[in-house]
């Protein structure tokens, strides 16, 4: 799916309706296919941005099309139809406590399905072997039939995830995958995220706080820093200086140099061994 965004502003999801926009006067054109990450630190506006490009804020200003079509002046139904084709992974998913892993990942599925087969689907899993490919791509083929309530938050951010493999959409817009993880997880994740999208020609974007995941896993950097977008580059040409200054205010969210500015480690002295 191609994004055109043009002097796109946007309220925070939980903001008045008469709040400053998160976001202000953002304009990019993301490619089909093409793969963006988002960074920036907290509050920067990230979360809205993905929001506003999920149709699920309507622009406080300025205009965002998907394929040309301008949402906001659709039909209700034919907004609702095209919302099918997008999948939005909020950073915490909303997921029924009682629900099992399998029904909740098979949801991802729903804007495919018709109406009596998404009632059915509620109380009979009926596509048991798809759960379970799309959780072991996230390692949690195990939980298949366990309850959401009695999971790990990252387990659930897995179950998150796992729901895009389901899904029938051309862009997955994905808010910080991996907040929860551990980093064997995270790596995982990040691997099927962008392993998968690229397979099957799904536009990607990723916002993340992770800026080193950012940078190597990903083509392309867009770069907000309270509400404006402050470099958009290919990851090869984003500088330390240029993070730096992204991250001016909240440097502790930096954390340290990304990989290919960090100077090679010294190989470790062997380990002494005692045999007894
Ligand atoms: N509940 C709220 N009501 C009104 N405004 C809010 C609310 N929550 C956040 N905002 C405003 O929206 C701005 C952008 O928030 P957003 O969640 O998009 O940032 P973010 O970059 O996703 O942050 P994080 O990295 O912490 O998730 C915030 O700086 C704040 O000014
Ligand atoms: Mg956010």
């Amino acid at each position: 799916m191609r994004i055109f965004a043009e002097r796109l502003s946007a309220r925070h999801p939980a903001a008045k309706a008469d709040a400053p926009p998160a976001l202000a006067e953002a304009s990019f054109t993301i490619e089909p296919g093409e793969q963006v990450a988002i960074i920036g630190a907290s509050g920067a506006g990230k979360t809205t941005l993905l929001h506003a490009l999920a149709c699920a804020l309507p622009p406080a200003a300025g205009t965002v099309t998907l394929d040309g079509v301008a949402p906001w002046q659709l039909p209700r139904a034919e907004l609702q139809r095209l919302r099918g084709q997008l999948f939005l992974a909020p950073q915490v998913p909303p997921l029924p406590p009682r629900q099992r892993v399998v029904t909740a990942v098979l949801a991802g599925r729903l804007p495919a399905l018709g109406f009596w087969k998404s009632v059915a689907s509620l109380f009979y899993p009926y596509d048991i072997p798809a759960a379970h490919h799309a959780l072991t791509a996230f390692d949690l083929a195990e939980k298949i039939f366990e309850r959401v309530d009695r999971l790990s938050g990252g387990e659930r951010q897995r179950v998150g995830l796992a729901r895009a493999l389901l899904a029938p959409a051309s862009l997955w817009l994905v808010d910080e995958p991996l907040s929860a993880l551990d980093p064997r997880r995270a790596e995982l994740a990040i691997t099927t995220l962008t392993g998968q999208a690229r397979e099957r020609g799904v536009t990607l974007v990723t916002t993340l706080h992770q800026v080193d995941v950012a940078l190597t896993r990903y083509q392309r950097i867009i770069g907000l820093a309270n509400g404006k977008l402050t470099f958009d580059l290919p990851a090869k040409d984003v500088t330390r200086e240029m993070l730096e200054r992204l991250y001016a205010e909240h440097p502790e969210e930096l954390g340290g140099p990304a990989p290919e500015l960090i100077d090679p480690v010294p190989a470790k002295q062997p380990a002494v061994m005692h045999c007894r």
